[in-house]
């Protein structure tokens, strides 16, 4: 297992490039999935420095917190609630520009200003969702969704 990620471009796109064979290195041949998600925030974390970085998986009506980087976060959220729940229940990645923005948005932290969730599949319904925040307005756009997106379905195979 390689123990340490290396990135040299500057680029946003070439970024994810270096990532993702990384990625595919460190997770592809542990089928333990805490320990794949413990060390897919931690690479994102290394890859791009975000504010928080974690899982919530999904249990009977509710996401629960699952491995994460960065500071302590909500511990449980409910079907259809904050952007994390909405993500569940629409099936789709949600991109948040401004926080404040986003009716009924959960703030874990009161430094978060822009975040992204994404959902992963297994069996055709939602397993749980990674949440990404940032301490930056509009930190995340396009290219972070198709991205993480293409991440989260390559993850949801080692599930
Ligand atoms: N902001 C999320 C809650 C999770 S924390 O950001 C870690 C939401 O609205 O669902």
């Amino acid at each position: 297992m390689a123990e340490q990620l290396f990135f040299n471009s500057e680029d946003k796109l070439s970024r994810y490039a270096e990532l993702r064979p990384q990625i595919e290195a460190l997770l592809g041949a542990e089928t333990d999935a805490v320990a794949n998600m413990a060390n897919f925030c931690a690479a994102l974390k290394e890859a791009f420095g975000w504010f928080w970085i974690g899982f919530y998986i999904v249990r009977q009506n509710e996401l629960v917190l699952g491995p994460f980087q960065g500071p302590i976060a909500c511990t449980r959220i409910t079907f259809a609630k904050g952007v994390c729940g909405s993500a569940w229940a629409e099936q789709k990645s949600i991109l948040v520009p401004n926080v404040h923005d986003f009716p009924g948005h959960i703030a874990c932290s009161a430094l978060s200003q822009s975040e992204l969730v994404v959902p992963i599949f297994k069996d055709h319904k939602v397993w749980g969702v990674l949440d990404i925040d940032s301490t930056k307005l509009a930190d995340f756009d396009e290219i972070d969704q198709v991205e993480i997106e293409k991440l989260m379905t390559w993850f949801a195979g080692l599930l």
